[in-house]
C-alpha cells in the first residue's frame, strides 16, 4: 500500500472534492496534509468544508484559491507544500452547461488538466514514489443500446462537449505516463449522487424542486439510464486506487444500479413523501416532460469487476439507503442550498432557462 506526506486534491471546494477530503481526513492510515487548490467557480464552496475547517484548518488542511489553468499559481503549490500526490478532481462538470458553453469546459478540463499534469511532471522530475490520479467519468465512453456495459477497454465515443473534454483530459493523463515516465492512476465512474451536490443535478433538483412545491423537469421520455453510485464510495473507489491500484492504469467505477430516470424520479417522490408526509401521488403529479438534452446519451452502465477484483472495492451504501440519506440531507441543509443557489448561478439559470 502506498502512503503520502501531502495530497493535493484540485477542485476540492466541489460535490465529490469536498465529499474525498472529508473521507480522506477521517483515514486512519493517511495521517498527511490535504492541499485544497479551488478557483472557487459557481460549484465550488467553502462551506462544503466547514466541519474539515474547524477539524484539520492549519494543520492537516490548507485551502488555496487558484485557477488550475494559472501555472505560476499551480507551480507555485508544488513549490510550497510539495505534494506527493495529486487527486485531479476539479473540472466543468455539468452537460447542460457543456452543450450552452463549450469553451469553458475545454479551458478548464483540458488546459487546465494539461498545466497541472505539467507542473507535476517538473516538480517530481523523474521521481516514482509519487502519484497523478485523475479523477474521469463513464460519459466518455459515449452512450449503449439495451445490452452491455462499458470496460476499461470500451473504445472512447464521447458526445457532449463535457465528455470530449474529459476524454482529452483522460488522453493528456496517459500521455504524460508514456512520454514524461508519471506515475499515474485514472478512474472512470458513473453518476454520483448524495450531499453537497450541486443543485443543477438531477437528484439534488428534483428533492429541492419537490420541497420547494416546483414542477419536476423530466428530459425526453424519462427512459435515459443512469448508474447511481452513493458519493462517499466513489471517495472510497478513487483512495483506493490511490494507494493500491496499478500504475499507468484505469479502473471503472460503477455503482450497478441502472435506474431509468423516471423510475428514480418516482422513487425520490417515495422518499420525499416518506420524510415529510406530503402523498407520493401529488408529488407525482408535478412530474413534467420537458425538451429532450441536445444528444442526450441513452445508457450508461458500468462493467467494474477490474477494480472489485484486483483491489476488492465495492460500494457499502445501497440505493434506498443512499436516496434515504440525500433526501434527508437536503432537507436538514437549507442554509447551505440558499447560499450555493444565489450569486452566479442564479444569474445563469434565469438567463438561460427562466424559472425552473
Ligand atoms: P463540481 O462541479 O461539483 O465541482 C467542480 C469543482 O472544480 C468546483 O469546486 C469548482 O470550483 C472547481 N473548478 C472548476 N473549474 C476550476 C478551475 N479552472 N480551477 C480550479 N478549480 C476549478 O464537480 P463534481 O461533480 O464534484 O465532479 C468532480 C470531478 O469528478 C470532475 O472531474 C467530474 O468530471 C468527475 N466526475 C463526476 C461525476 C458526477 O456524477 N458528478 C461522475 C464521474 C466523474
Ligand atoms: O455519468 C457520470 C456523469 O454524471 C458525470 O461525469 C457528470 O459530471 C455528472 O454531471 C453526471 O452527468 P449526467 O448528465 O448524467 O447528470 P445529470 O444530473 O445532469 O442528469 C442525469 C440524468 O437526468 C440525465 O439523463 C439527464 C436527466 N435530467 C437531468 C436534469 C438536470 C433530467 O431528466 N432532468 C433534469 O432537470
Amino acid at each position: 500500500m502506498r502512503t503520502f506526506d501531502c495530497v493535493l486534491v484540485t477542485g476540492g471546494a466541489g460535490f465529490i472534492g469536498s465529499n474525498f477530503i472529508r473521507y480522506l481526513l477521517s483515514r486512519e492510515e493517511f495521517q498527511g496534509k490535504v492541499v485544497n487548490l479551488d478557483a472557487l467557480t459557481y460549484a465550488g464552496n467553502l462551506e462544503s468544508l466547514t466541519d474539515v475547517q474547524a477539524a484539520y484548518g492549519g494543520e492537516r488542511y490548507v485551502f488555496i484559491r487558484a485557477d488550475i489553468c494559472d501555472r505560476a499559481a499551480v507551480e507555485g503549490v508544488f513549490a510550497e507544500h510539495a505534494p506527493d500526490a495529486v487527486v485531479h478532481f476539479a473540472a466543468e462538470s455539468h452537460v447542460d452547461r457543456s452543450v450552452i458553453a463549450p469553451a469553458d469546459f475545454v479551458r478548464t478540463n483540458v488546459l487546465g488538466t494539461c498545466t497541472v499534469l505539467d507542473a507535476a511532471s517538473r516538480a517530481w522530475n523523474g521521481r516514482q514514489a509519487v502519484l497523478f490520479h485523475h479523477v474521469s467519468t463513464d460519459e466518455v465512453y459515449g452512450t449503449l443500446g439495451p445490452t452491455g456495459a462499458f470496460t476499461e477497454e470500451t473504445a472512447y465515443d464521447p458526445r457532449s462537449p463535457y465528455s470530449a473534454s474529459k476524454a482529452a483530459s483522460d488522453h493528456l493523463v496517459m500521455a504524460w505516463h508514456a512520454s514524461y515516465d508519471l506515475p499515474v492512476t485514472l478512474s472512470s465512474c458513473s453518476n454520483n449522487y448524495g450531499p453537497y451536490q450541486f443543485p443543477e443535478k438531477l437528484v439534488p433538483l428534483m428533492i429541492l424542486n419537490m420541497l420547494e412545491n416546483k414542477l419536476l423537469p423530466v428530459y425526453g421520455d424519462g427512459k435515459n439510464i443512469r448508474d447511481w453510485l452513493y458519493v462517499e464510495d466513489h471517495a472510497s473507489a478513487v483512495w483506493k486506487i490511490v494507494t493500491e491500484g496499478r500504475i499507468g492504469q484505469k479502473y471503472n467505477v460503477g455503482g450497478g444500479n441502472q435506474w431509468e430516470n423516471i423510475r428514480l424520479v418516482r422513487a425520490l417522490c417515495a422518499e420525499v413523501a416518506n420524510q415529510t408526509g406530503v402523498g407520493a401521488s401529488d408529488l407525482e403529479k408535478r412530474i413534467t416532460f420537458v425538451k429532450d438534452r441536445p444528444g442526450h446519451d441513452r445508457r450508461y452502465a458500468i462493467d467494474s469487476s477490474k477494480i472489485r477484483k484486483e483491489l476488492g472495492w465495492r460500494p457499502s451504501v445501497s440505493l434506498e439507503e443512499g436516496l434515504e440519506r440525500t433526501v434527508r440531507w437536503y432537507r436538514e441543509n437549507a442554509a447551505w442550498v440558499d447560499h450555493v443557489r444565489t450569486g452566479a448561478y442564479a444569474e445563469w439559470i434565469s438567463k438561460n432557462y427562466g424559472e425552473r
